[in-house]
């Protein structure tokens, strides 16, 4: 399926052998002269063939990725068909037809919403994948420039969705998608929903303009939703720009608004009345009114500063909470803007320097099983090993059989993969032009590969689950997670010491590590006496964990780290909190019905009362360290915008929950009070509209103070 199809190309281009060429460097003679045309004539039809397959290729994947939101092959794959269509209508510049997808920016809006024409388009940008590119973009403009100075404005590239944000007279009128580029998709009522898009600026602002900016979702973002749609039994999204997309593009605005989407705003499309002179300054004056700008941009004054900058995010794009692609370079001075000018549908002023590719193809060998420690059957492909933006990558996630039937995923097929950051690598999904047809169905097996067990799903969940709680495969993966860093933190007891633990019999549960022997430790595989020792040091140390991290730590499904922090500081002791009620903890704002269920049915167990029981024997912390906390902040609420100098966000929250405050993420008549850190976001101007009470971090720390 193609959104459009290519007409034939007009038949003159067949004479222009007449022109010349370096073939015709030397005067044929008879005979001679039309064996020459004639071999011209043919590679002409031929390039002009490869052309038109090459559009039909592209048109068909634009379709899929920009309409369906359902890549089948991965971005390199695509940016190749484009460079190689690219490289061949420049050599046959009499072959481009209005219709080539060089000569577009993005794919046609779908129906259902209204059209908005953008007064100024919003355009594309040219790639440079390595410094060598860039160099020569760089070598371009200043010559066209005549050679003089001039500084550059570095953004991260967000992968994410491009719209244009109309106000008038001080309010957020349009919210539009780029579209083509000329007309776009009117989805104001879901940008309306996006909080860190201002409905309103201040009265400076200029009458009557247009800011742009990238609408993506965080990798946490992504990783929420994606995970409540597994719950759901919903399609999962490839990836944070799809979810975005898909988030946007939904005519039920509520959908849209229970997705956690943000902006950053890049650039002024349309403006009346005086406005700055350079990008910086624009972006400046766009964060003062109001706009949430990327704080990494940065004012570099020559290419060593671009690629400065690119290098350094390079390395640590991964520790980013959002995805990126790469690096824009813009040219500041909007008059050297001006002068540079465009090609085609390209400023000739920017430039994308882009990142290596986190998206690659290779073969799914095989599905493997691992039993999660709730007793989850997780499905995860094991791979042909692929190097994918400098990582070698075997094995990617699955999520469950659901997922894998609905991708139509196939032992055996071509798939194409994604890493992204941190998060392990998954199939996006299977490339169905490359099967052979020896591709086999994955069924998941009937018992558990870990315990042999019949396993069951049940109803209304997406997972297959190993009901059986003494499955050594669970306990492996609770013990780990009891160890880990955010929870026990007991670090010399690793994941091949649990396996180690368990097969000698030494631990059944959890409490068991509190009671091991440094004889019988002795006697494990490569374990001296030094590091016997060590170990048994690290596991006393864990006695006194604060509450939270004992709570986290027992591994109760649906309590992550925040949930334990609530009920720690709700409840103040394991003995308090399990005999809590469903009620009870559905009370506490932050706790919802699957966590407060899954709480009152871990306690009812008589195995996990047991196991708390040894935990107090061992002398392990179950309660919270100290007298009762005094609850002077009961009730206020508190929202924090910008970046805190003396603590983390996570800790101020914590410091205003335990005094009993509540913390809010947008500033709504019930925020008590807005914190303004450093580069504070929009909320700012919420907080001023609203007349909230404004705290600085002095003024903050002086409330708490006093508490
Ligand atoms: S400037 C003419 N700045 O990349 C300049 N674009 O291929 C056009 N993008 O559709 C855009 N981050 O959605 C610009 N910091 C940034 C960007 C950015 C992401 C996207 C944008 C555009 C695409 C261009």
């Amino acid at each position: 399926m193609t959104p459009s199809s290519t007409p034939p190309c007009p038949p003159q281009h067949l004479h222009e052998w007449k022109v010349g060429g370096p073939d015709f460097l030397h005067l044929p003679g008879d005979g001679e002269y039309h064996l020459v045309a004639t071999r011209i004539m043919e590679n002409t039809s031929q390039i002009e063939e490869k052309i038109g397959h090459l559009r039909e290729q592209i048109n068909h994947h634009n379709y899929r990725y920009y309409v369906l939101d359902s890549p089948e092959i991965s971005d390199a794959e695509y940016d190749q068909l484009m460079r190689e269509l690219r490289r061949l209508e420049s050599d046959y510049p009499r072959l481009i037809t209005p219709d080539s997808p060089t000569q577009r920016v993005g794919a046609a809006p779908q129906e259902e919403f209204g059209v908005v024409e953008h007064p100024v388009p919003l355009l594309s940008l040219g790639n440079a994948f390595n410094f060598e590119e860039l160099r020569a973009w760089h070598n371009r403009i200043s010559r066209l420039l005549g050679n003089a100075d001039f500084d550059f404005v570095c953004e991260l590239k967000m992968d994410g969705l491009a719209v244009a944000l109309t106000y008038v007279d001080g309010l957020l009128v349009t919210g539009a998608t780029r579209g083509d580029g000329y007309r776009g998709e009117n989805i104001t009522h879901n940008l309306r929903t996006i909080r860190s898009i201002p409905l309103s600026v201040p009265p400076n602002a200029p009458p009557r303009f247009e800011a742009r900016g990238e609408v993506f979702l965080s990798k946490e973002g992504f990783a929420r939703v994606n995970r409540e749609r597994g719950e759901a039994g919903q399609p999962l999204f490839a990836n944070p720009r799809n979810a975005a997309a898909g988030s946007l593009r939904q005519l039920d605005s509520r959908v849209t608004a229970s997705r956690p989407l943000d902006i950053y705003v890049y650039g002024l499309g349309y403006a009346e009345g005086v406005v700055p002179q350079t990008h910086w300054e624009t972006m400046e004056f766009l964060k003062s009114l109001g706009f949430k700008i990327n704080p990494q941009n940065a004012l570099v004054s020559d290419l060593e500063g671009v690629e400065a900058y690119y290098q350094r995010w390079l390395k640590s794009r991964e520790e980013l909470p959002y995805e990126t692609d790469g690096v824009v370079v813009k040219v500041n001075s909007f008059s050297l803007q001006r002068q540079l000018g465009f090609v085609g549908r390209e400023p000739r002023w920017a430039i994308a320097y882009k990142f290596p590719a986190t998206q690659a193809t290779t073969r799914l060998l095989d599905i493997g099983i691992n039993v999660g420690r709730t007793g989850t059957l997780n499905p995860y492909a094991i791979l042909e090993p692929v190097s994918v933006g400098g990582v070698v990558v075997k094995r990617a996630a699955l999520h469950n059989e659901d997922d894998i039937r609905r991708k139509d995923i196939r032992i055996g097929d071509t798939v194409v993969i994604q890493r992204a950051g941190e998060v392990i690598p998954e199939i996006v999904t299977p490339v169905t032009s490359k099967r052979t047809g020896s591709e086999s169905i994955f069924v998941m097996p009937s018992t558990c590969p870990a315990c042999g067990t019949q396993v069951r799903r049940p109803e209304g969940e997406a997972m297959v689950r190993c009901p059986n709680a003494a499955c050594p495969a669970q306990i492996h993966e609770l013990l780990a997670h009891f160890v880990s860093r955010g929870a026990m933190d007991i670090d010399k007891v690793g994941w091949k010491l649990s396996a180690a633990l368990l097969d000698a019999g030494l631990v059944k549960d959890v409490a068991d590590l509190y009671f091991l022997e440094k004889e019988r430790l002795i006697g494990l595989e490569r374990m001296a006496e030094k590091s016997a020792s060590n170990v048994l040091d690290s596991i006393e140390r864990s006695k006194t964990r604060p509450l939270s991290r004992i709570i986290f730590a027992l591994g109760i499904r649906y309590v992550g780290s925040e949930t334990a922090d609530i009920l720690a500081m709700e409840f103040g002791s394991i003995d308090r909190l399990a005999r809590a009620t469903r009620d009870e903890l559905l009370a506490i704002p932050g706790i919802g019905p699957k966590a407060a269920d899954s709480v009152v049915t871990f306690f009812e167990q008589e195995t996990n009362r047991e196991i708390i029981k040894k935990l107090r024997r061992a002398g392990v912390r179950l309660e919270e360290a100290g007298k009762p906390q005094e609850m002077p902040l009961a009730g206020q609420e508190f929202v924090i915008t910008g970046k805190l100098e003396s603590f983390t966000r996570a800790e101020a929250e914590a410091m205003i929950r335990g005094r009993g405050g509540v913390v809010g993420s947008s500033v709504t008549r019930k925020t008590a009070y807005l914190v303004v850190g450093a580069d504070p976001g929009s909320k700012l101007a919420k907080a001023q509209a609203l007349s909230t009470s404004i705290l600085s971090e002095g003024e903050f720390l002086r409330l708490l103070g006093s508490g």
